[in-house]
């Protein structure tokens, strides 16, 4: 008996692209980042022991985020989170600027890097230099002994498993939550977060993955909108992506996506920042896509949605499940479960993704691999 053997379709698990394989593991992935983080109520970062016992943290003034592509939307969302949990000013930089920017850092500056591969040229090189300054590090990274671990005191490994496709779903979505549980012990050691705000905060994360698993479930199902959506979408050559606070970054991850695989022209914008230029792009036939989740800006959200569909765009929405209010402003709806505001943008990415996986494949592009286009950038 002769049995075919491909190790590529094994290696993919019976889905038809590494992507959507990665896609589906997210609640899994996400687990494994809480596991053993996340422990009764209270958080438990055994990879900050060393700094804390060396005093790297006490005299923290400000927190300066390192990344690139997909990470560096990470660290955009993380900025939201650790101001406001801990009440230090963050600010999150492009890597390839960074480095060539003389980098006012010192001990005061609490340097984080967040790289999946763990080899961005750029991440290391700007790392390297804020360390030579004095500043403490902490690299987030999903693959064990890369570079960036080398110049960091202290890593937090992804635990995500391997992530063949080019472009960044479970790393993302696993970098986001460690830079959570991040936010929320510099806020607790900074006495910012109450023990019983704690548990707030960490019974809804423990939430994420099993609502991911549902938004995974409701898109393999017969009410699945978004493949349909994309099919219909899989014309367009060119699309708008606005949100504001969290929200904003989740555009930009969301328009990222977009034109990594199916190289449509996506951009992302702050909502409020539309009208100051990019509004004169829209017409007809350039969908938005708003990030309307529930949030204390949605109502401004849906303010600029409006002033959006005046000038006839199609306007797609992701949006909480059991808004119905939406739908008066939207031509279709993405919802997802309800969480705090702060977490959304760990499931507003997930239709997204889809989103974006569904248009590329209705284009025939090799999602995979797209052109131009590498798994970790070791040139500058
Ligand atoms: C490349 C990949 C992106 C990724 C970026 C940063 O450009 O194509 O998907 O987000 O590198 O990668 P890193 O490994 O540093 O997170």
């Amino acid at each position: 008996m002769i049995v075919d053997w491909d190790i590529e379709a094994a290696e993919k698990g019976g889905y038809p692209h590494f992507m959507l394989k990665e896609i589906h593991e997210q609640p899994e992935a996400l687990q494994r980042a809480l596991t053993g983080r996340v422990r009764d109520g209270a958080l438990h970062l055994s990879e900050l022991e060393r700094m804390e016992h060396a005093g790297l943290l006490n005299n923290i003034q400000r927190i300066l985020i390192v990344a690139c592509g997909s990470s560096y939307h990470v660290g955009m969302i993380a900025k939201y989170a650790i101001e406001k949990w801990a009440r230090i000013p963050v600010e999150t930089v492009t890597a390839a600027e960074f480095r060539y920017s003389d980098p006012i850092v010192g001990p005061e500056t609490l340097c984080i890097a967040i790289t999946q591969s763990g080899e961005t040229a750029d991440t290391l090189v700007g790392i390297r230099q804020a360390r030579e300054r004095g500043a403490p590090v902490i690299a987030v990274t999903n693959v064990v002994s890369s570079a960036i671990t080398r110049l960091a005191d202290a890593v937090f490994y992804l635990q995500a498993g391997p992530e063949i496709c080019v472009v960044a779903t479970k790393s993302f979505v696993s970098s986001v939550a460690v830079l959570y549980m991040l936010g929320l012990y510099l806020g607790q050691s900074r006495g910012r977060i109450q023990p019983e705000q704690m548990r707030e905060f960490l019974t809804a994360m423990e939430q994420l993955p099993n609502q991911i698993r549902h938004i995974l479930q409701q898109a393999t199902s017969a009410d699945d909108v978004i493949e349909p959506l994309a099919k219909r979408m899989a014309h367009i050559s060119s699309i708008m992506f606005i949100g504001r606070g969290v929200g904003y970054p989740t555009a930009l991850e969301g328009a990222l996506k977009l034109k990594e695989i199916s190289y449509i022209h996506a951009e992302g914008f702050p909502a409020g920042e539309l009208k100051h230029g990019s509004i004169a792009l829209l017409d007809a036939e350039t969908p938005l896509v708003g990030i309307a989740t529930a949030s204390h800006v949605y109502e401004k959200v849906v303010s600029n949605i409006q002033e959006v569909r005046a000038r006839d765009a199609h306007i797609i929405v992701v949006a909480t499940e059991g808004d119905e209010n939406i739908r008066q402003h939207a031509d279709d709806i993405m919802y997802v479960p309800a969480t705090l505001e702060v977490f959304s943008p760990l499931l507003a990415s997930i239709p997204l993704q889809l989103f974006a996986y569904h248009i590329a494949i209705a284009r025939g592009c090799n999602v995979d691999q797209p052109r131009n286009l590498a798994k970790s950038v070791t040139v500058e």
